[in-house]
């Protein structure tokens, strides 16, 4: 995939413009709505926040929103990522070094070993962890007792999560992609922190080839700032966004290469019938877990790709967005 359009893609300038309180974390209203509550209720009570599952795509503000909610409730955070988690013993290290309430948010929860998934059950029910010890012929269980604290777990793919788990969690949100006015008002948000013009037409443009992700906005902003101080006389224009993305191979619909490829293989390869994902990552050479993880979601949600029983069909909308003739 083309690194810039990867939403898996993180560095460093990214986390500074990371918002840290829920009134500068833009969209996903429903959701922010029954975090304020639950937080406020969490606060007065003086108790741990309950167990929070983030779910969604890559670049929707998962990571982000974790950092938020320990700001708002005020305590640490400490962060973990799941197939980093090896054994039990790594997990007793990390909530043995929390304060009563602190936050542990674990990415990638759904790549956790499954025995040290296990153990995590009866942290998060009751605050303690039961590890077996010694010898194989003569095994102790030693009991940890472990503080009050939340744990925010994070995932890109719902359905690979097990049910016990899922099930030890109270809140829980799907994070949505976001709409043009909520990706127009990060667009110039950041713009703001780079201290770069742009027209409002200009941060619409971009939001709109933006996949709904706030990380491919920012991402596309930076270039197009390139372009505007490179080719124009800096100030970001609609012009110099069109000849950003021409460059960047996005289209109008804010589809790249990739995207385009999907189609292309589900239209001519399969002529339209049902196709599962691990073929078409074979025809153009991707992985399946990105294809299903990336770039399924939003050719779904934007309706290029169609759920069907057997597998995944292509569109009318598909078909003309490549300019193909559809013959049935
Ligand atoms: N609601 C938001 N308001 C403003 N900016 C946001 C918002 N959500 C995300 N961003 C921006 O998008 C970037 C990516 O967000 P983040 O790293 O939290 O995504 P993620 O869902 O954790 O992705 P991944 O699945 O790859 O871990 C952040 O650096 C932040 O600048
Ligand atoms: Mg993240």
């Amino acid at each position: 995939m083309n690194e810039l359009l990867d939403p898996h893609n993180q560095n460093d300038a990214e986390l500074s413009l990371r918002p840290q309180f829920l009134n500068q974390y833009i969209g996903q209203v429903a959701f922010k709505e029954q975090l304020k509550v639950y937080i406020e209720a969490a606060r007065l009570r003086e108790e741990a926040l309950d167990h929070v599952l983030l779910y969604g795509p890559p670049g929707l503000g998962k990571t982000t929103l974790a950092y938020v909610i320990a700001n708002e409730l005020g305590v640490h955070i400490k962060t973990a990522s799941g197939p980093a988690i090896e054994k039990p013993g790594d997990l007793v290290s990390l909530l043995n070094d929390l304060e009563p309430g602190d936050v542990l948010f674990i990415d990638e929860i759904h790549r956790m070993p499954m025995f040290v998934e296990e153990v995590l059950y009866s942290a998060m029910e009751d605050y303690f962890i039961d590890i077996v010890i010694g010898e194989r012929d003569n095994p102790r269980s030693v009991r940890f007792d472990l503080p009050p604290f939340t744990l925010i777990g994070a995932t890109t793919r719902s359905g690979m999560l097990s049910a016990p788990l899922r099930d030890r969690f109270g809140i829980v949100g799907h994070l949505e992609y976001y709409n043009i006015e909520e990706l127009s008002a990060i667009v110039r948000r950041t713009a703001e922190i780079f201290n770069v013009d742009i027209s409002a037409e200009a941060a619409k443009s971009l939001a709109l080839r933006s996949r709904g992700t706030p990380r491919i906005a920012n991402r596309l902003l930076k270039r197009v700032r390139d372009f505007a101080l490179v080719k124009g006389n800096g100030e970001v224009t609609t012009d110099l966004v069109d000849l950003t993305l021409e460059h960047l191979g996005v289209d109008e619909a804010g589809l790249d290469r990739t995207d385009r490829a999907i189609l292309r293989v589900m239209i001519e390869d399969y002529a339209g019938r049902a196709v599962g994902a691990k073929s078409i990552a074979l025809a153009i050479g991707e992985e399946a877990e990105t294809i299903e993880a990336v770039y399924e979601p939003y050719l779904i949600q934007q309706g290029f790709v169609l759920r069907t029983q057997n597998g995944r069909v292509p569109s009318e909308k598909a078909y003309k967005h490549l300019g193909v003739a559809k013959n049935d």
